[in-house]
């Protein structure tokens, strides 16, 4: 080998070694001042205010995305249904009015995965549902410590489950089950995910009793959308919410038990709400939804606006005094082969 030879070889070897060096010099710097903004913005380092929540948007946000798309791509196969811990909250009152109709639909779909939780012994409709009936032992008033009561025990049973999801609904909410099982495959369950759909358009801000100069900020999913929760999530929130320590914390903060779930997981755990824009709640004018994007939308819901104004999916079908929810219609609809749908 000449001279000169050895000489080019060094000098290659040396560029080598100095790009090397300052590509980890690069990165070290780029996660040291990724460390620093994080303190700053940590509630212990910066002003009370300086933490922004984070939302997460799964159509939008690119970071958001990004995990998304990393953890399974958008063609992912659904979930297996049952994968599923599908719990419905109702009460003694609405059980003869509200469950018949969802017994008649999407229940059909997810039998052995559903679970309606009450507060009261129902024989008539603990058979209509195959045993599906749970006595929360809950107060049937309609406050908050009687909510955050139904929540536990929904959370618990799930917990001892072992089932992968955990989504929550209302008695007035459709599931569309295929679409909630394609949603649900799209995250990994033994990540944490909370998903749904707030219905306020900013951050809920609390101030805490224990701390009156802090502001908490928080977001949450509406209960009455549905929700759902990774079992991996789930695991965690079981120190401070199993066994009815989650009624503790709805006492505690003296807030909804729809909002106690998103402040123990937004808040408490720091993990945040991934938006789901397809879970609609009776908050919502459900007449704006359109007939080709049924297909595609998740849960829907009804109200009452008045004594002759429902707020009700815009569908033709059944005649409004057999199917006043339109949930019928919406079935047939969306499963036209279902054995009371005339074709
Ligand atoms: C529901 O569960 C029962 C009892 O475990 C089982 O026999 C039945 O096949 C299940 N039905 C469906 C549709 O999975
Ligand atoms: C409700 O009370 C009954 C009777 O004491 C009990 O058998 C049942 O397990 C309780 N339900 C729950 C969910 O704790």
């Amino acid at each position: 080998m000449s001279v000169i030879r050895i000489k080019r070889l060094v000098q290659a070897v040396i560029l080598v070694a100095v790009a090397v060096y300052t590509t980890l010099l690069l990165y070290q710097t780029v996660s040291a001042s990724g460390y620093v903004q994080q303190s700053q913005r940590s509630p212990t380092v910066g002003s009370p205010a300086a933490r922004e929540p984070r939302l997460r948007t799964a159509t939008t946000t690119p970071a958001a995305t990004a995990t998304a798309t990393a953890t399974a791509p958008a063609t992912a196969p659904p979930a297996a249904l049952d994968h599923l811990f599908l719990s419905v909250k109702t009460t003694r009152s609405y059980h003869k009015w509200r469950l018949p109709v969802l017994l008649q639909t999407w229940f059909q779909l997810a039998r052995n995965q559903t679970w309606f939780f009450t507060d009261s012994v129902d024989v008539e409709f603990q058979e209509k549902t195959n045993g599906h009936m749970v006595n929360t032992n809950c107060s049937s008033s309609h406050n908050r410590k009687a909510l955050c009561c139904k929540m536990s025990v929904e959370f618990d049973m799930f917990l001892e489950s072992g089932k992968k999801w955990f989504c929550h609904v209302d008695d007035d909410n459709y599931v569309n089950v295929p679409r909630l099982l394609k949603l649900l495959g799209q995250f990994n369950p033994q990540e944490d995910w909370y998903l749904g759909k707030p219905s306020i358009r900013s951050p809920l801000e609390i101030i805490l009793r224990d701390n009156p100069k802090r502001k908490v900020s928080f977001w949450f999913a509406t209960g009455g959308a549905g929700f759902c929760l990774s079992r991996a999530l789930a695991l965690k929130m079981m120190p401070v919410a199993s066994v009815g320590k989650f009624i503790s914390i709805g006492e505690k903060i003296r807030l909804p038990d729809d909002v106690t779930m998103g402040f123990i997981i937004e808040h408490l755990l720091r993990k945040p709400l991934t938006v789901i824009d397809q879970f609609h709640s009776h908050l919502e004018p459900m007449k704006f939804l359109h007939q080709d994007t049924f297909h595609d939308q998740i849960t829907f819901s009804y109200s009452r606006y008045s004594k002759d104004e429902m707020n009700v999916v815009k569908i033709d079908g059944f005649d409004k005094r057999i199917d006043p929810t339109r949930f019928l219609s919406l079935h047939c609809f969306l499963f036209p082969n279902s054995n009371f749908c005339s074709r």
